[in-house]
């Protein structure tokens, strides 16, 4: 399976602090945000790893990153955003490294204590479809949220004003090589965006999407309050450790 790590975007939330850098790039704690995606990814067994930037400080990536040694990879891949189309706008410029092949998505600014391992073990085995991880929450309206029927994800909802369940749609999706063909049939959302929360209720239609529940704490870091939730987390994470 491929890897491909959405860090594009604006990061108009987190202004001033991203006028001068991309979100992707600020600390948590005591690494960049983007560590923590590649890392996750890395420990499911995912070598091949694609990055989606944009805005104007895409060349720092390949700067801070460069061929992945820190990680034990042997290469990175990048790709470039133009404008502002949403996530999975951001997605559709994979096709061309998937390659026919099973990916893994997650979104740069999602950081998780836990390991996304066997979720994608049990997605290699899937003969099809899509796999997404879910994780309960107190501020579900913050998110796409999973209604469950009948051991069923029956329909994803982005950010209702009134949640029909608390469970949370993490940021990390795994699509088959169909997810390409999905994209090209969305309408933008009334942000403007083409949401990959329509994706998921596309493969929902079809039947072929599975969940799983994130192991350990999972927060994303795209407000000042998750930014700083973010870096609390890992720092008592690492006091706890040592
Ligand atoms: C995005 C997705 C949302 C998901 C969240 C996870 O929201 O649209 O469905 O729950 O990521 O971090 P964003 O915060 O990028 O608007």
């Amino acid at each position: 399976m491929k890897g491909v790590i959405l860090a594009g975007g604006k990061g108009s939330r987190l202004y001033p602090l991203t006028k001068i850098t991309n979100k992707h790039l600020l600390p948590i704690y005591d690494q960049p945000m983007i560590y923590y995606p590649i890392r996750a990814l890395v420990d499911a067994g995912i070598r091949d790893i694609l990055i989606v930037t944009g805005g104007n400080y895409a060349g720092d990536f390949l700067q801070l990153l460069g061929n992945g040694r820190q990680f034990g990879l042997t290469s990175l891949n990048y790709t470039y955003q133009e404008g502002e189309g949403g996530i999975a706008d951001a997605l559709s410029l994979a096709e061309h490294f998937a390659d026919g092949h099973k990916i893994c998505v997650i979104l740069g600014d999602n950081i998780i204590e836990g390991s996304i391992h066997e979720a994608v073990d049990e997605f290699r085995k899937q003969e099809a479809g899509a796999k997404i991880l879910l994780k309960e929450v107190h501020d579900a309206e913050r998110f796409g949220v999973a209604e469950i029927h009948g051991g069923h994800v029956v329909h994803i909802e982005e950010k209702p004003k009134q949640p029909k369940s608390n469970y949370a749609v993490t940021g990390i999706y795994m699509y088959d090589a169909t997810v390409f063909e999905k994209v090209k049939t969305l309408e933008p959302s009334a942000r403007g965006e083409l949401e990959i929360t329509d994706v998921n209720n596309a493969y929902i239609r079809e039947g072929s999407l599975t969940f799983a529940f994130l192991e350990g704490w999972w927060t994303d870091a795209g407000t000042f309050d998750s930014l700083l939730r973010a870096s609390n987390l890992v720092s008592q994470t690492a006091a706890n450790k040592a």
